[in-house]
């Protein structure tokens, strides 16, 4: 398997120097992209804690990008907390108030949340 690391520039020149001391040149590309504008056509993507940073506008236009970069029968993977019912403490929790915070609109969401973005 191969991949591609598709990250903002100084992001993707810090972890080139880390797949080459790796040893993973070979199976892993980087380039520099900004998501809010373009992703790279690939067949498979997988957006690990990235959803959660963005307000439910600008996770649209993500998705919304993926969605137009990918061919027909691609695949989506979402890595995110989900935020559980009820009010037992859970990291969601606590890192939907990190959310809140430091980012303009990003949370973390409940399962049907995220089956409505
Ligand atoms: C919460 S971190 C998650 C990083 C990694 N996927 C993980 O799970 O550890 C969110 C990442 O989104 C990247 N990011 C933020 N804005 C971006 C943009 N406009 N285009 C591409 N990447 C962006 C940041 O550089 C950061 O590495």
């Amino acid at each position: 398997m191969k991949g591609t690391i598709a990250e903002l520039q100084h992001v993707v020149d810090h972890a080139k120097e880390c797949i080459e001391a790796a040893g993973l040149t070979d199976r892993c590309r980087c380039v520099p992209v900004d998501i809010l504008e373009k992703v790279p056509e690939r067949d498979a993507y997988i957006l690990g804690n990235v959803i959660h940073d963005w307000n439910d506008e600008r996770s649209r236009l993500i998705l919304s990008n993926c969605r137009k970069a990918m061919r027909e029968q691609g695949t989506l993977l979402l890595v995110e907390l989900v935020i559980t019912p009820g009010n037992e403490l859970h990291l969601a929790k606590l890192v939907d108030v990190e959310k809140l915070v430091m980012t303009d609109g990003g949370r973390e969401r409940t399962e049907n949340e995220r089956r409505l973005s």
